[in-house]
């Protein structure tokens, strides 16, 4: 979408579609007010009205959407509300939208910036490719937007910014909405050899010969019930350098989880095409990166496979060695984002990084524990914890700290191996999360299990759509961006 930043008064521009987000506790001018009865609209949060002024106000429509109580206002309620914009002006088949605060937005005016483009293009995404003789409200694209703001430059920074953002979130979508043998590892591969070329990072991808040679032997039991080969992706922005922080970014890249042998219940399996979610934050985190260009050195690692039962699928009871030497005793093939991880998380350790982030759609007990609502979180490095804590404040993608004390870690020790895959389901997203931390040495190591915010069926945030959420693009934009 092309976004515009200027001053003036929404109300004495015209438009197809104004969109005017109002506090629950300010005065609408009267221009509104003679428009409206009071008690038809008190600007609560997520409250909408759509208005006709003829010629009361410039604009030909007028929506009002509420923001609530200026004192509990964020980015979040801007982001929100921008992306009910677009939806309305989709619905109403308006090309060109108006958008602006009535009265004082106590944020930042790059911050806002920010929100109004993550919001506005966010909710325009839609993944449409495979539907046929749609109605045109469906496909219609809206092309522009205006942000009237008294704070042009900063605003239109924070646009720019925001912009930036919500492209990362849109590519990461499409790679979640993918079907599987669509969206296989090789082709995850390919996405990752040509992110690069557009935007000029290293990428490397290892196949599976180059994985065998080298001893990625987590990734390549995972992969070996399947035709469509397994695959390791480095993608590396900057260089290490003395006084320039490296951050290895990791992500799970299940092109498709049907469980293996220990195969899922049909209900079970419906999404599992989004198990490649980490590695989609990661994608488009990179993207983010080769974009904004920050002053670090920023590599990206995703494990893919393709989790499948057939004659030649690894079993329970297999012991797999895996690129660190380490041993593991697969006990149920379902437990395999564990296992792909364990190289990835190896192979970190050769960049010596100042912080490890890893996103995984791991564990269905995160979503017991959570439910949508939040990305669960581990950590062995209390800092970065806290620096991940502050970007989900910011991003508004919430995270929640769940501890990785010794007695988790000795709960995935095997009598006959070195670690098992599964240790029952008391703590099973802990129990998940002590398994890989088993794979980073002493450098300081975040774990993001994202099964519950990854995909959503019915969206309940307005800049959501039923699929993908790009969950993690933010957030890791926001950390990169605090890590500077
Ligand atoms: N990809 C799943 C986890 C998942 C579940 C993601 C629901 C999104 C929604 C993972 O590979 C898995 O199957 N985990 C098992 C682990 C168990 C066998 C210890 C699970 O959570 O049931
Ligand atoms: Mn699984
Ligand atoms: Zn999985």
């Amino acid at each position: 979408m092309e976004i515009t930043v200027k001053t003036g008064n929404l109300l004495h521009e015209p438009s197809d579609l104004a969109m005017l987000a109002t506090f629950e506790d300010a005065a609408l001018p009267s221009e509104v007010t003679d428009l409206l009865e009071p008690k038809d609209f008190r600007g609560k949060a997520n409250e909408t009205l759509l208005l006709y002024p003829r010629g009361a106000a410039a604009p030909r429509r007028l929506l009002l959407v509420g923001l609530g109580k200026r004192e509990a206002v964020s980015a979040e309620s801007i982001r929100r509300a921008s992306a009910t914009a677009v939806k309305e002006a989709r619905r109403l088949q308006v090309a060109a939208i108006t958008v602006a605060v009535n009265g004082d937005l106590p944020l930042d005016a790059e911050v806002a910036g920010q929100a109004f483009a993550e919001g506005l293009d966010m909710g325009a995404y839609r993944f449409a490719r495979y539907q046929t003789g749609l109605a045109n409200e469906q496909t219609f694209l809206v092309e522009r937007a205006t942000v009237f703001s008294q704070t042009v430059e900063r605003t239109r920074r924070g646009a720019a910014a925001g912009q930036t953002t919500a492209r990362g979130v849109n590519f990461a979508r499409d790679l979640v909405n993918g079907p599987g043998y669509a969206l296989t590892p090789a082709v995850l591969g390919e996405e990752a050899l040509a992110l690069g070329k557009r935007l000029g990072l290293k990428v490397t991808v290892l196949d599976k010969a180059q994985l065998t040679e080298q001893g990625f032997g987590g990734i390549l039991a995972v992969g070996k019930g399947s035709i469509n080969e397994p695959r390791f992706i480095v993608m590396e922005y900057g260089e290490p350098k003395k006084g320039t922080p490296t951050i290895c970014l990791v992500g799970k890249g299940l092109t498709f989880d049907s469980g293996g042998l220990s195969l899922k219940p049909p209900d079970a399996m419906e999404t599992m095409k989004s198990d490649m979610g980490g590695s989609a934050a990661v994608f488009g985190a990179m993207q983010v990166v080769a974009e904004t260009k920050p002053s670090l050195h920023v590599v990206g690692l995703v494990s893919s496979a393709e989790n499948m039962p057939s004659s030649n699928a690894y079993r329970p009871g297999d012991i797999v060695k895996t690129l660190s030497g380490k041993t593991i005793e697969v006990l149920n093939t379902d437990a395999e984002g564990r296992i792909i991880l364990s190289d990835a998380l190896f192979y970190a350790q050769r960049y010596k990084p100042d912080a490890i982030v890893e996103l995984s759609t791991l564990t269905g007990a995160i979503i017991i524990a959570l439910g949508a609502h939040a990305t669960g979180m581990m950590g062995t490095d209390q800092s970065l914890v806290d620096r991940i804590s502050r970007a989900g404040e910011l991003s508004a993608e919430k995270v929640w700290q769940l501890p990785l004390w010794d007695e988790y870690h000795a709960m995935v020790k095997s009598e006959i191996a070195d670690l098992k895959n599964i240790a029952g389901r008391a703590a099973g997203s802990i129990t998940a999360g002590a398994f890989l931390a088993a794979f980073v040495g002493d450098f300081p190591f975040v774990h993001l299990d994202i099964a519950g915010t990854a995909w959503v069926d019915r969206p309940a945030k307005s800049y959501d759509v039923h699929g993908g959420t790009g969950v993690g693009v933010r957030l890791l934009a926001e950390f990169l961006k605090g890590y500077v």
